[in-house]
This record gives structure tokens, C-alpha cells and sequence, in this order.
């Protein structure tokens, strides 16, 4: 077994993951929904890609992307890097161009991340990325949900910190 696969098994790494822990039949199906082929046309549709390290020729994560709203274009972002390699900005790396993508390509009119109120680490990391928490049917006492419309997107330097805005600091 990869340790790509392994990691879809990891406690550490689903602690905060809607899907939790797999058993093995789980990891099968999983990997074979991430073969499907890349549709995102209605809600509900949705893409994962691997984060892969060149350099050390493994798939250590993944993004995922959903449609969850066609008018006005919804996104939501998912992502996850194996333990031994957090830290070291692949996650940022990955998810910055996927946003890229989702804004430039997929004329995206925002893109939401929902994390569990304890994932100290998400919810830093999308703050990192330009995106705010904000009010939505998504929201609850578990969950906070996290946002950035394109404006956002297009006035982020994407290293966290605001280049060009006029309300007050973001950060
Ligand atoms: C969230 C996650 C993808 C971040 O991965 P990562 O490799 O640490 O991210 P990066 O190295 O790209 O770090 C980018 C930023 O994330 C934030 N961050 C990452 N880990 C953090 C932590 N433990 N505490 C606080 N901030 C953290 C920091 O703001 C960091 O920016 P900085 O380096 O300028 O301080 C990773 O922790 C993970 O895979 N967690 C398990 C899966 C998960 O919970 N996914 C999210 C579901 S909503």
C-alpha cells in the first residue's frame, strides 16, 4: 500500500475531515471516484487532485473542488497533505493554484472552505489565503464557514497579505 493510500486511513489526517477514518473497501471506493472524469457542470459536481511531490516522487495530499451553487457560481475547496510533510507550504502551493484556476477558468463568483471549529490549522491556513469567515447556511456550532469572492481573490498577493483594498486591514 502507498502511503498515499495509507495516509486516506489516517487518524491524524481525518480527524477533522467530514468523511472520518476508512476501513480498506473505503480507500478502494474513494480512489476510484477520484478517477471519474472531471465534469463541473451542476451542483454537487466535483474534482480531487493529487498534491504530488516531484521531488520526492510521492503523492503526499489532495485538493478537491465542488460546484455547490451554479447561480451564482459556488465553489468549495478542500484539502488535506499527509502528516510528515504539513508545514513546509505545499498545501498553500496547491490550493493557491487550484483558486487560481477555479477564478480565472471556472468563472468561479466565490469559493467557500468549511472547517470544523477546532481545526486551528485550517482555519488559519484559509485566513492565510485571503479568505474571512462569514455567516452561512453551512455555519454551526461545529463548523465554521470561510469565503473570498473574486474581488477578494484579485486584490490578495496570495501570500496572505492585502496588496491593494480600502477598507481597513484584512489581516
Ligand atoms: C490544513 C492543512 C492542509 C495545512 O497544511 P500545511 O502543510 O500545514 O500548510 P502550509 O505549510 O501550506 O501552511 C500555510 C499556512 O497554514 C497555516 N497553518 C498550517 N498549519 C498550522 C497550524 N498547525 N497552526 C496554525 N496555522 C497553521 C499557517 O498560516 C501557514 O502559514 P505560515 O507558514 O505563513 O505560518 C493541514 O494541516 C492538513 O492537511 N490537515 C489535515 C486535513 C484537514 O484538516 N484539512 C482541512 C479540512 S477543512
Amino acid at each position: 500500500m502507498t502511503p498515499y493510500c495509507r495516509s486516506l486511513l489516517d487518524q491524524t489526517v481525518a480527524t477533522y475531515l467530514s468523511r472520518g477514518v476508512r476501513n480498506l473497501e473505503e480507500v478502494q471506493a474513494a480512489l476510484e471516484r477520484r478517477l471519474a472524469p472531471l465534469v463541473l457542470e451542476q451542483a454537487g459536481d466535483g474534482v480531487i487532485l493529487a498534491i504530488a511531490s516531484l521531488a520526492e516522487d510521492r503523492v503526499i495530499g489532495e485538493v478537491s473542488l465542488w460546484l455547490r451553487d451554479v447561480d451564482p457560481r459556488t465553489f468549495e475547496v478542500g484539502f488535506a497533505v499527509l502528516s510528515d510533510v504539513q508545514g513546509r507550504g505545499y498545501a498553500r502551493e496547491a490550493v493557491r493554484a487550484l483558486l487560481t484556476v477555479t477564478f480565472d477558468h471556472l468563472a468561479a463568483h466565490e469559493v467557500i472552505g468549511i472547517a470544523d471549529r477546532r481545526n486551528v490549522a485550517s482555519a488559519s491556513f484559509m485566513h492565510r489565503l485571503g479568505m474571512r469567515a462569514r455567516p452561512g447556511a453551512e455555519e454551526t456550532s461545529q463548523r465554521v464557514l470561510f469565503a473570498i469572492d473574486g474581488h477578494g481573490w484579485q486584490t490578495e498577493d496570495h501570500s496572505g497579505r492585502v496588496t491593494t483594498h480600502t477598507q481597513g486591514s484584512k489581516d
